[in-house]
C-alpha cells in the first residue's frame, strides 16, 4: 500500500505562497475559512489577551503568520527547514520563533502553551494518537487544541485524493494516503485518551460553484475557488478540544 511523501514540502518554496498550478492553493484557500473561525473561538475564550500560541506541522506558516500580525505570540514548528524559511520570510512581523522539530517530540516543557493548532497534519503521520498526547502535554490545562484533518470513507478518497490528482496540475505522488485519514470519532478518541475533551467540530467542503466551467479541467486552482463551512464532518472538518483541568 502507498506511503505518504511527506517530501514535498522541502521543494515548494515559493510556490507555498504563489502556485496555482499545484494543489498547495487549496491550502490556501481552505486557509480562509479555517482561520477566522480558529481565531474567533480564540476571542470568545481569552477576549484581547494575546495568549501563547504553538503551531505544530505549521508548514510555510499560513496560520502562524496570521497569528502574529494579530499580535499573539507564536512559535511554529515543522520538521521541513526549506518550509520554515518560506515561513519566516513572510512573517511581517518577524516575531514568530519557527524550529525544526518532530511534532512527536516537541521541544518545549509541559504545560507550555494557552493554544495549540495543528492544521492538516494528523494525517501525514503514522500514530497520530501520539502526536495528540505529545500536543496535550505542552498544553496548559485549560488550554484549547485546534485541529484540521480529512475523514476516512470513499467519498473523502474520490473527492480529496482522486479528482486532485486528476484535476490540479503538480499534485505529487502520495500526497495524501487514505489509510492515514482519520475518522472524527477515532480523532475525538485520540483527544479522550489524551485529557482533551472535544467542544465542536465543523465540516469544510468545497463550494462547488466557484469553480467556473471553463477552469475545471485547465489544472489550474482558479483564484475564485472557495470552501464553506457544513455540519456535514464526510470530508474534511475542523475542531476544538480543551484540556481537562486536574
Ligand atoms: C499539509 S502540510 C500543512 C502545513 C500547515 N499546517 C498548513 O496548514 O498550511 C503538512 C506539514 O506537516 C509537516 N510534517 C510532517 N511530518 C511532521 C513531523 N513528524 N513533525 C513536524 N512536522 C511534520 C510537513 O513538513 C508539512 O509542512
Amino acid at each position: 500500500m502507498a506511503e505518504i511523501d511527506n517530501s514535498i514540502y522541502e521543494t515548494l518554496g515559493e510556490r507555498w505562497y504563489e502556485a496555482w498550478d499545484d494543489p498547495v492553493a487549496l491550502l490556501r484557500s481552505e486557509a480562509k475559512i479555517k482561520h477566522p473561525w480558529i481565531l474567533k473561538k480564540i476571542r470568545v475564550q481569552y477576549g484581547e489577551s494575546k495568549v501563547g500560541i504553538l503551531d505544530v506541522g505549521c508548514g510555510a506558516g499560513f496560520l502562524t503568520n496570521e497569528f502574529a500580525s494579530q499580535g499573539y505570540p507564536v512559535t511554529g514548528v515543522d520538521l521541513s527547514p526549506e518550509s520554515l524559511k518560506v515561513a519566516h520570510n513572510y512573517d511581517k512581523t518577524k516575531s514568530v520563533k519557527y524550529l525544526t522539530a518532530d511534532a512527536l517530540k516537541l521541544p518545549f516543557p509541559d504545560n507550555s502553551f494557552d493554544v495549540v493548532t495543528c492544521m492538516d497534519f494528523l494525517e501525514h503521520v503514522k500514530n497520530p494518537q501520539l502526536y495528540v498526547g505529545e500536543i496535550s502535554r505542552v498544553l496548559k490545562p485549560g488550554g484549547i487544541f485546534f485541529f484540521h484533518t480529512f475523514n476516512r470513507n470513499l467519498l473523502s478518497w474520490l473527492l480529496i485524493i482522486k479528482f486532485v490528482e486528476w484535476l490540479v496540475k503538480n499534485t505529487p505522488k502520495n500526497m495524501h494516503v487514505i489509510k492515514l485519514f482519520i475518522k472524527p470519532s477515532e480523532l475525538a478518541g485520540f483527544c479522550r485518551d489524551a485529557d482533551l475533551e472535544v467542544g465542536e467540530m465543523t465540516g469544510i467542503r468545497p463550494v462547488l460553484s466557484s469553480i467556473p466551467v471553463k477552469s475545471l479541467f485547465s489544472g489550474i486552482v482558479p483564484k475564485s475557488f472557495r470552501f464553506e463551512l457544513t455540519s456535514s464532518l464526510l470530508l474534511s472538518y475542523l475542531g476544538c478540544a480543551r484540556k481537562t483541568l486536574k
